[in-house]
């Protein structure tokens, strides 16, 4: 619930990328916000008040001379009770009125009595977007502190132009308005390499030793850290969830290769290494498929040790200021986080029981214990992106302490 009671208005203007919007309203609504819709009267063109009414489970505001709304809220009243205006889609009229105070209208007029921050996503076709006339309407709108998301390249609905002008993604606006609306940022100016989920190590072309990883929580430790400011590289092996947004996301395969692209990005401030890397490779994977044969014994398989990434980066000569861990146990949990810190050069390792039945290997929620050289502390059963938020939290007040 990342934006868990956040109140937003959100004006939806005229123009065929209106569609995406009621998408958006779902994402925001998702992540726990309180959403009010404004829509302008080319905006009802391309989708109904009703289903924009459905969606956002709202009344829906439309006319600045409606006698029931100006009674019910009134305009200020609108503009002022929220935590951020949303502009999406914002069209190039809509453009040019903010930028020049108009208010014929309740959008226009919402957005000129505003006292809130307002962010807008504007969506045009590309030659009214680079004309002059928007360019200075957005220079102004710039200076006046509106925040943008997009607009991004990419093709038309309507003409089929390429160009600069599609309205950016719900998602893209989900992270802007979130990092908007996101308290302070202990993390601004560090950088931090976060690796998650499994690695697949081939056996041959078609077959591979891997773990029940699904990358949740390393993920979410990502986008945790980015949300405090930090310029995020996660290094994801193999998953099946997205790539999360406000992060850059490298996919690798093996081991090697997640180790190469941890080194890669050194120096960094922060290393979270989170991802269950397979212990072993097949020391020399087959080019063909193995074939079975008849009447033949299965073909043994000779492992060998993968590169181990968390202790490669422990001792590494640009040691991260503050060097994360995950130790998944099924017994002695503490004993074996402890002198797994020691051996991996960590200053903190993060241990979970994966034991059968808890649910953290591929589930959604974790129970761990931080242990540090001073002691452990154990958290209750959290949700990973919980576990992931307070981890950052934790991350932030002591990256600055730590110096080996
Ligand atoms: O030794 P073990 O695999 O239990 O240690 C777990 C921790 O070490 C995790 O943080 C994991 O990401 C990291 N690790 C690694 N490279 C390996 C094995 C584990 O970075 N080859």
């Amino acid at each position: 619930m990342t934006l868990g009671g956040k109140r937003i208005l959100l004006i939806i203007a005229g123009g065929i990328a209106a569609y995406k919007s009621l998408d958006l309203i779902r994402r925001l609504r998702e992540r726990g916000a309180v959403v009010r819709p404004i829509m302008t009267k080319a905006a009802q063109e391309f989708v109904t008040p009703l289903a924009v009414g459905a969606l956002s489970a709202s009344h829906v505001y439309t006319d600045l001379f409606s006698r029931e709304d100006e009674q019910d809220v009134g305009h200020i009243r609108l503009a002022r009770e929220c935590d951020l205006v949303v502009v999406a889609p914002a069209t190039a009229d809509l453009m040019a009125k903010m930028a020049h105070g108009l208010a014929d209208d309740l959008a226009s007029a919402v957005l000129l009595a505003s006292d809130r921050p307002i962010l807008i996503a504007p969506a045009m076709n590309p030659k009214m977007w680079t004309a002059s006339a928007t360019q200075r309407n957005l220079a102004t709108l710039q200076k006046d502190g509106i925040q943008f998301v997009g607009p991004m390249e990419g093709e038309m609905a309507e003409s089929g132009e390429r160009g600069l002008g599609r309205m950016a993604e719900p998602l893209d606006i989900v992270a802007a308005v979130e990092q908007q609306l996101s308290g302070p940022k202990p993390l601004a100016g560090m950088k931090a390499v976060v690796t998650s989920g499994p690695t697949h190590e081939p056996i041959d072309p078609v077959r591979y030793i891997a773990n029940r990883s699904s990358g949740k929580q390393g993920h979410a430790i990502a986008t945790a850290l980015a949300k405090l400011g930090a310029e995020v590289t996660l290094v994801s092996g193999p998953v099946t969830i997205s790539d999360p947004t406000g992060v850059r996301t490298v996919h690798v395969e093996r081991a090697e290769e997640m180790r190469d692209a941890v080194l890669a990005n050194l120096p960094v401030d922060i290393a979270v290494m989170v991802a269950a890397v397979a212990d072993w490779r097949v020391a020399s994977s087959a080019d063909q498929k193995i074939k079975k044969l008849p009447g033949e014994a299965p073909a043994p398989l000779q492992l060998t040790e993968n590169p181990d990434i968390l202790k490669t980066v422990g001792h590494h000569a640009q040691r991260p200021r503050l060097v994360v861990g995950f130790a998944a146990e099924t017994q002695n949990i503490d004993e074996n986080g402890r002198s797994k810190l020691e051996r991996k050069g960590a200053d903190l390792i993060v241990a979970n029981d994966v034991s059968a039945g808890t649910g953290a290997m591929g589930g959604d929620r974790n129970s761990v214990r931080l242990i540090t050289k001073t002691g452990v502390e154990a958290w209750p059963d959290l949700s990973k992106t919980e576990v992931a938020e307070r981890l950052a939290l934790w991350i932030a007040t002591h990256v600055s302490g730590t110096s080996r």
